[in-house]
């Protein structure tokens, strides 16, 4: 059975990601809030990756980097801190983890890793500025990593559009919200988490052996398409 360790499995992205693992899977999730599930293969440790220790856990088959961000201001209301948060939880969280993880993952037969970016790290968005910034980086910490682990360790990225989840709550609030971000997209739709979490699965199975350094929009178009 592998072993998967998920940062932030307790909602969101992540929490879809640990429903679909758990049959197949042991799971170690981190989060500051347990999932509001409990299962014999599933071990959870309440903790902030960003300023408390890691727990140690030997020999990882999959590390999955799910904390973000969506602060979304005018470039004159952003705070230095605003950009210095947004860059912490995003990509020094997940370098954090990558660096304390490394030599159990380096112990598995076929090791993995998957972060998060978005879509705004591509396609330039009024009012993204912090955001964008922060997901090129983890953009560029794939790229590198992708490289500098090969070929013992797969690291690879998914870009999502807006995805239904407790990050993006304010943006599809109500049905008039979600229907307009339908209509900003070329294929007419927006992400379910269940969606973005089959990719991660995906990414860390042996089927994705080939598959390293990559960033995987999921966009319904929106950074492809121009119709
Ligand atoms: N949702 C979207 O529209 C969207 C779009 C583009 C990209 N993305 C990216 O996709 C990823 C997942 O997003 P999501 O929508 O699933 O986010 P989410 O619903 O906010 O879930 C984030 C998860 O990370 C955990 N977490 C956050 N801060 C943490 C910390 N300091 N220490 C430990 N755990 C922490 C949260 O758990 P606790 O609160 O229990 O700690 C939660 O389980 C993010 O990187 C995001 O930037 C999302």
């Amino acid at each position: 059975m592998d072993k998967i360790v998920i940062i932030g499995g307790s909602k969101g992205i992540g929490s879809a990601i640990l429903l679909q693992q758990l049959e197949h899977s042991l799971v170690y999730n981190i989060s500051r809030t347990p999932p509001d599930i409990s299962h014999p293969n599933l071990v959870h440790f309440s903790i902030d990756v960003l300023t408390e220790p890691l727990p140690e856990i030997e020999n990882i088959d999959a590390l999955i980097y799910c904390p973000g961000s969506i602060n979304l201001k005018p470039i004159l209301s952003l705070s230095l801190d605003d950009f210095r948060n947004d860059f912490e939880i995003n990509v020094i969280g997940a370098v954090k983890v990558i660096q304390h993880y490394l030599p159990a993952l380096k112990t598995s037969m076929h090791p993995s890793i998957v972060l998060f970016s978005t879509v705004a790290a591509k396609l330039g968005m009024p009012f993204h500025a912090s955001i964008a910034t922060a997901k090129a980086g983890l953009e560029g910490l794939v790229k590198s990593l992708g490289a500098e682990l090969a070929p013992g360790i797969r690291i690879n990225a998914i870009a999502p559009t807006i995805t239904e989840t407790s990050l993006s709550a304010s943006i599809l609030r109500n049905d008039r919200m979600k229907e307009n971000m339908m209509e900003r997209h070329p294929m007419k739709n927006y992400l379910k988490p269940q969606e973005v979490a089959r990719m991660a699965n995906y990414l860390i199975s042996e089927d994705a052996a080939s598959i390293s350094g990559q960033i995987f929009q999921m966009d319904y178009g929106l950074v492809s398409f121009k119709l």
